[in-house]
This record gives C-alpha cells, sequence and structure tokens, in this order.
C-alpha cells in the first residue's frame, strides 16, 4: 500500500519586511510537525514560500529605491538562507512570481468566472495595505483598520468582484459538519460569528497599481493579493499541469498560519475552492502571536525579534525548543531572554543534557565506556519503563492535537523520572560492589535505552540534538529512514558497542 500523505502548508510570507520571531515560529511548528509525520510513516509534502506582490510590497519597494522583484530577490535569500540555519525540512518553497504560480492563477480565475463568480462592478470601501484588507465603513474602529489599527485610505474604483455571499450557506455547513476544519475550537466560533454576520462579495482586482498578475483579458487590472496568494497552495503541489501529483496531496492536511490570517483561511480560500470544484483543506490552525518583553512588537518600538541573533547567541535547537515548548500552540505567549535561559539552563542543560552526560561519563568510568545489554530484566524496572511507555503514547496523542508543548511535557515526565531513578539506584554505588555488577549493567543500560528513545522522540524538536544524543549511543542510523513505532519499542539499544562522550549538549548560559 502506498504511504498516506501528509500535505502542511506555512503562510506564505511577505518580502517587504525580513524574517522575524513570528515567521520563525510557524515555520518551526511546521517543521516539527512534517519530521514527526515522516517518522510515522507519511508521504510529506511541507511548503514554504513567499508572497510577492500587491500594493505593500509596491510601496515598499519604492521606498527602497527598488524595483518590487529586485526587493524579492533579497529578502527571499534572507528567508532561505534563516530556514536553513533553522533546520526547517521543507519540501518546496514557492515565490508568487514564479511563472507556474501565475499560470494557476490564471487558471483558477477563468474557472471561477466561467461558473458566473466573477463580475465587474464598482469598489467603493475602506483598505488597510499593512493587512492588505477590505473593510465597510462600519467595521472600522475610530476610523482605523479593526486589524492592525492603523490608518485605512478610502478606495472608489471599477473592480472585480467575487461572488463569495453566494456560498455564506456552504461555508457554514461544511464548519459545522467539520469541527477540524478550524482549529483551536475558540477561533471557530470566532470565524462563524464573522460569517453569519453576512458574507458580502469580495473585490478581487485593483486598478491603482501594477505590482500583481494582470487580469486575465483585463491587463488595466491586478488580481488582489490574497486571491493570488491563498493559491500558492495548489501551485506548488502541481495544479493544473501535474494532475498526478495535485491528487496525491490535495486537498491540504493542514495550513498553518497566525491567528491574523485566520479570516482569509477560512472564510475567502474555502469559498475560492467551493467555487472552482476543489476540496477544502482538512484543517486551518490558528496560532497566537508573540510579544517581546511584555510589549507589543513593532519596527517603531524597535524590539523586533532578529531570529538571526538568537540563534546565534543561544543556539539552533534552544530557539526551536523554547518556542514549541513555552506557550500552548494556539495561544498568545511572551518572548524574553531571561525566559529563554530559564528554559535553556533548567530543561536542555539540567534535565536532559546532564543526564546524558553523567551517564555516559559513568559508563566509560564503571564500565570501562562499553554499552552492555542485560540478560536479564529486573521487575523493579517495571515502573521506569511504563512510565517511558506512557509518555510516548500520551506525546504522540499530543502530537495528533497539534499541542507541541503537551508533547513536550510528557518527555519532560520522562526525564524526572529517569533522573529521580539515577539518583535512587546509585550507580556509584553499585559500582563499588563486585557482586552487584549485573544490576550496574542493567540500571546503566536503561537510563541509556531511555535516552535513545527520548533521542527519536525529540527529532522532530531539536533535529541536531537527536542527532548529538544518539552519536554518544554509538547509533550511526539516519534518521530519515527510521519509524517512530519501530524505535520506540524498548531494548532497541544494541550491546557491544563503545561510547562516544560528545561536547555538552547545551552549555549554561550565563547572564543575558
Ligand atoms: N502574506 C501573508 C500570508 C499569505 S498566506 C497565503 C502574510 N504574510 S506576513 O509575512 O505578514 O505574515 C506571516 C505570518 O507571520 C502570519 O501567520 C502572522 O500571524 C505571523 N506573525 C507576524 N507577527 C507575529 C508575531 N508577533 N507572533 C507570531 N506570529 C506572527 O500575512
Amino acid at each position: 500500500m502506498p504511504a498516506k500523505s501528509f500535505y502542511v502548508t506555512t503562510p506564505i510570507y511577505y518580502v517587504n519586511d525580513v524574517p522575524h520571531i513570528g515567521h520563525a515560529y510557524t515555520t518551526i511548528a511546521a517543521d516539527c510537525i512534517a519530521r514527526h509525520k515522516r517518522l510515522k510513516g507519511y508521504d510529506v509534502y511541507f511548503l514554504t514560500g513567499t508572497d510577492e506582490h500587491g500594493q505593500k510590497v509596491e510601496k515598499s519597494a519604492r521606498s527602497a529605491g527598488l524595483k518590487p522583484i529586485e526587493l524579492a530577490d533579497s529578502v527571499v535569500g534572507r528567508f532561505k538562507n534563516l530556514w536553513q540555519k533553522l533546520n526547517i525540512s521543507n519540501d518546496a518553497f514557492i515565490r508568487t512570481t514564479e511563472d507556474t504560480h501565475k499560470k494557476a492563477v490564471n487558471y483558477i480565475w477563468e474557472k471561477i468566472k466561467a461558473k458566473g463568480d466573477i463580475y465587474l462592478g464598482e469598489y467603493e470601501d475602506w483598505y488597510c495595505t499593512p493587512c492588505e484588507s477590505f473593510f465597510p465603513e462600519k467595521q472600522l474602529i475610530e476610523g482605523k483598520c479593526p486589524d492592525c489599527k492603523r490608518s485605512v485610505e478610502k478606495i472608489k474604483e471599477i473592480s472585480y468582484f467575487f461572488r463569495m455571499s453566494g456560498y455564506q450557506d456552504a461555508l457554514l455547513r461544511h464548519i459545522e459538519a467539520n469541527p477540524d476544519f478550524i482549529q483551536p475550537d475558540a477561533k471557530r466560533n470566532e470565524v462563524v460569528n464573522f460569517i453569519k454576520e453576512g458574507l458580502r462579495d469580495l473585490s478581487i482586482s485593483r486598478t491603482s497599481f501594477s505590482w500583481g498578475i494582470p487580469v486575465p483579458d483585463d491587463p488595466k487590472h491586478v488580481i488582489y493579493v490574497w486571491f493570488d496568494a491563498l493559491i500558492n497552495y495548489l501551485t506548488a503541489i502541481g495544479y493544473p499541469d501535474d494532475m498526478d501529483k495535485f491528487n496525491k496531496f490535495c486537498p491540504a492536511d493542514l495550513h498553518l498560519v497566525g491567528k491574523d490570517i485566520l479570516r482569509f483561511h477560512t472564510v475567502y480560500w474555502p469559498t475560492f475552492l467551493l467555487s472552482a470544484d476543489l476540496p477544502l483543506p482538512k484543517k486551518v490552525f490558528a496560532h497566537g502571536w508573540w510579544t517581546v518583553d511584555g510589549q507589543k512588537m513593532s519596527k517603531s518600538l524597535g524590539n523586533v525579534v532578529d531570529p538571526n541573533e538568537v540563534i546565534e547567541r543561544y543556539g539552533v535547537d534552544q530557539f526551536r525548543y523554547f518556542l514549541l515548548r513555552e506557550v500552548p500552540f494556539g495561544l498568545d505567549g511572551d518572548f524574553s531572554k531571561t525566559a529563554l535561559i530559564n528554559r535553556i539552563n533548567g530543561d536542555l542543560a539540567n534535565d536532559l543534557g546532564n543526564l546524558l552526560s553523567r551517564t555516559t561519563a559513568m559508563v566509560v568510568k564503571y564500565l570501562d565506556g562499553d554499552i552492555i545489554k542485560p540478560d536479564t530484566w529486573n521487575p523493579q524496572d517495571d515502573s521506569l519503563r511504563n512510565v517511558l511507555e506512557e509518555s510516548v503514547k500520551n506525546f504522540e496523542a499530543a502530537m495528533d492535537e497539534l499541542a507541541f508543548s503537551r508533547a513536550l511535557t510528557s518527555v519532560w515526565t520522562v526525564l524526572s523520572r529517569t533522573n529521580k531513578y539515577v539518583d535512587e539506584m546509585a550507580p556509584w554505588t553499585l559500582a563499588r560492589d563486585a557482586g552487584k555488577r549485573e544490576r550496574l549493567i542493567q540500571v546503566l543500560y536503561n537510563v541509556l535505552e531511555i535516552l535513545r528513545v527520548i533521542g527519536i522522540i525529540l527529532h522532530s524538536f531539536m533535529p541536531q540534538t537527536a542527532e548529538k544524543i544518539w552519536k554518544q549511543l554509538g547509533i550511526e542510523k539516519c534518521f530519515s529512514n527510521l519509524t517512530f513505532s519501530e524505535e520506540v519499542k524498548w531494548g532497541g539499544l544494541h550491546g557491544g558497542i563503545k561510547l562516544t562522550r560528545g561536547e555538552i549538549l547545551f552549555p549554561k548560559v550565563e547572564g543575558l
């Protein structure tokens, strides 16, 4: 039987801005789930990319004295570079300025038009350029954008409209019949309330600037950037030319998005798809936003967190771990160096790094560095093994719900139990008594075996750390060829191998 497919996406990022912690957050979360699904045997397609058209990018390019494509080319490099540093395992990177994408957008436009869902009309409303979003006057808050609170401009122009109003009932029915479609639950209610207020037709073209995909047969208009951008999820899986690939991965299993762009993904996007007779994504999950030291992150406050600086100073896996551990996925959270350092020094250095380091040191000291697999099992260790097995189950259940922080908590349950086990069993005492050698071998093997399993579990969160752990345990397997369910089974660590003690996994961080 062919492997089941799993198609996961991040938003495609605007190229008017350089990558910050918000971009890194979604991309790391997507990477974590993609890696986990690969280990679970899925044929994964993990997509990220850049959103390069629209008024916002055009304006930024102008103020930088560049052509929009020049700005895009340079910023794309910065995104790709960061993803490489962060060990992001994306299968594709899409740019909306690629010809294949333009073709897909044209194709969908024609398809929706043929359905009778695109018409020419006059648009008069307010536009927020930072959000690339239209608002009727009554939705403005004190004359400002209701989403980002910045200034809006009045726009009156002839534009093409998409008959979104015609899909209101079908969309509500879909949301009701598929409770998983919009996650977390609280967000679903917000979207449902928004739809119930009444869906208006959507303006999907603009004439006041030119940086976009021209409307087929009417090139005075460029296609609205969100209509263009959302279609990237189809282009990247071959639509409309490679229908084998398309059928393999469509519909998307998971669109990961920030809470600010949930409406585009759960109202605009599904109605475009309904009109084009294409299946709707299985799940759209909205995560929360990061503040920095309790404040909104903004260029004007000068507190934008550059992931490059964080990983340079604190390490890649430390950053990946922190983002997914600190805040339950779906809620807002606060980034601060103090919180990051506490996680590094506590969870990573003390609980994990120190367990590996002291265990390998004892194996070197008491067993001459030999990993020895015991011949017998001591029932006294049943409870330790049960904690591990229970935690693996909890981990998997949490991952299925994208509850990354809870998944990690279950790993730390094993770690604290194992640290306690070492203290209780006191291998240093066993080592003094030649008659207790068999017990010493059992105890040290149990701890190494738990560390092996923790390596595979943590791989999707901290790929480099997992490799380092395994290397020290003398395991030479490559994570890309492994199966989670096989590797988490007890007893996989071979005897007859020498340990290679390595560097400290997580050096403690002193001061800020
Ligand atoms: N181009 C659109 C997405 C189109 S998808 C078809 C876009 N781009 S963006 O670059 O502005 O934002 C991308 C993502 O960054 C959004 O999911 C947004 O929620 C996220 N974040 C921006 N600031 C953030 C924080 N401070 N914290 C967490 N995520 C944040 O929107």
